[in-house]
């Protein structure tokens, strides 16, 4: 791989974020961009409508992409080769989106993790047809958050998440601001997006699983971060942010420094923990993200931390080399608190639902209360404005021990029991998405509010999720139920 020198990867770093150039390497160009370089997903621009509508576009692009010396693999990405920028909005902000659908496929673009309206949702009910641009546009009503958008189309995300669409949605609010937490994006609050990704022997990947990968989930054999291969970021001695997305299609991956060094995670899927939780080692399931803080004040100029993935296969990838290269403190310290607080819940009384996910069957029936997705029925009514206690329970059966997740649309939730104890801390804020291993029994506090309509939930393994293992759920009236 082609060596930089330092002051060259600092100019880099700065090309990137004055958003010019650079995004993604395709076409077979020669680049600027090392090969080792981590690439920071660009801030997407926008217009500003007169009624203040901030006004975004997004074109899904056939693009290439370069991981070994002159091979190209095919990828898709939005305005670029391979992912999309970052769109990054605050709270009440009124946004549109246009997205131009080149693909000669339907797809549809989902915000996940977003409080949404339900014709804004961008699931399976959403679909774009090829060709056609389709323009949501809603205001941001929730707290500062890093979530994400993808395609959802009934049968076809594994693929097209896979190939390459995907990109990050990140909220800011008032009370983000008065956190004195690293927020230079691309500098020191830095996002990362993993996925797992299969080579094949002609170093380039494609979607292709086999009917057992379909059960336990297409893997692979490298770990792409912002679809760069093995990355090197240097960084200051300083406290720095990542915003970390598990982005794989069916892979869990356990997050560690080589050197077991301590991080903090202070947020969970949705927003802010209470104060950050001092952790070793971090578990996310596909779709799910934590933000965390790592203490890069004691080392020196030279040191080097890395960043590693281990999946539920045992591969152990590594992630970044995070290089100290510039001496630039800025004096920020892992505060004692972030300022939010989630209450003890009274949950005795409230109405209850119960979710199974199972994967029974020698067919390979992966089913959530015995049933497989069907667009045309509603599977729960859910009264707006109601508290609810839901338990979803990971049916481990015999051979078929899978793990899966529970993730639902328009809302965050709150974990309130792991089986029959309280969750760990760092699972204690706003969760769109939980990971439940064979026979695991969870309980959530769900409400959806203001908006009326149709959502999804399903297990986040897009193999499983393609598979149909999803329902549909729709917010009505209390008076209507
Ligand atoms: Cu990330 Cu229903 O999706
Ligand atoms: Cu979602
Ligand atoms: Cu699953």
């Amino acid at each position: 791989m082609r060596q930089k020198n330092n002051s060259e990867k600092m100019l880099l770093i700065l090309v990137f974020l004055s958003g010019s150039v650079l995004w993604a390497r395709g076409n077979g160009e020669k680049s600027a961009i090392p090969e080792n370089l981590l690439v920071i997903p660009p801030l997407l621009e926008y217009k500003t409508a007169s009624d203040g509508t901030r006004e975004y576009e997004l074109t899904i692009i056939e693009g290439t992409s370069r991981f070994f010396p002159d091979k190209n693999t095919p990828t898709l990405g939005y305005n670029g080769n391979i992912l999309g920028p970052t769109i990054r909005v605050r709270e009440n902000d009124r946004i549109l989106v246009k997205l131009k659908n080149t693909l000669d496929e339907p797809t549809t673009l989902h915000w996940h993790g977003a409080h949404v309206p339900a014709q804004m949702d961008g699931g399976p009910l959403q679909a774009v047809a090829p060709g056609e641009t389709w323009e949501p546009f809603f205001t941001i009503r929730q707290p500062a958050a890093t979530l994400w958008y993808h395609p959802h189309l009934m049968g076809t995300t594994a693929e097209q998440v896979y190939r390459g669409l995907a990109g990050l949605l990140i909220i800011d609010d008032e009370h983000s601001d008065s956190l004195p937490l690293p927020d230079e994006y691309g500098i020191n609050d830095i996002p990362l997006i993993t996925q797992e990704r299969e080579f094949l022997n002609d170093k380039t990947f494609r979607y292709r699983p086999s009917r057992p990968d379909l059960m336990h989930g297409y893997f692979g054999n490298a770990l792409l971060v912002n679809g760069t291969l093995e990355p090197e970021f240097p960084v200051r001695e300083d406290l720095l942010r990542f915003r970390i997305l598990n982005g794989s299609n069916s892979t869990v991956l356990r997050y560690f420094f080589e050197d077991n060094s301590t991080f903090y995670q202070i947020a969970t899927d949705g927003g802010f923990l209470a104060a950050p939780v001092p952790l070793q080692s971090l578990v996310l399931s596909p779709g799910e993200r934590a933000e965390i803080l790592v203490d890069f004040t004691t080392l020196k100029k030279g040191e080097s931390r890395i960043f590693q993935g281990e999946t539920n296969g045992g591969q152990i990838y590594r992630i970044l080399n995070l290089p100290v290269e510039v001496k630039s403190n800025r004096g920020y310290k892992i505060p004692e608190t972030l300022g939010v607080s989630y209450e003890p819940v009274v949950t005795a009384g409230l109405p209850k639902r119960q979710f199974v996910l199972s994967s029974m069957g020698m067919g390979g029936n992966l089913t959530i209360n015995g049933r497989r997705m069907n667009m045309n029925r509603v599977d729960e009514r859910i009264p707006r404005g109601q508290q609810e206690v839901w338990e979803i329970i990971n049916q481990g059966m015999g051979m078929m021990n899978l793990p899966h997740s529970f993730h639902v649309h328009d809302i965050q939730f709150q974990i309130i029991d792991i089986n029959g104890s309280p969750p760990p801390h760092h699972l204690k804020g706003p969760k769109d998405t939980v990971l439940l291993w064979p026979g695991d029994r969870i309980k959530i506090l769900v409400r959806f509010d203001d908006y009326l309509g149709k959502y999804m939930y399903h297990c986040h393994f897009l193999e499983h999720e393609d598979q149909g293992m999803m329902g549909v759920l729709e917010v009505i009236n209390r008076n209507d139920s």
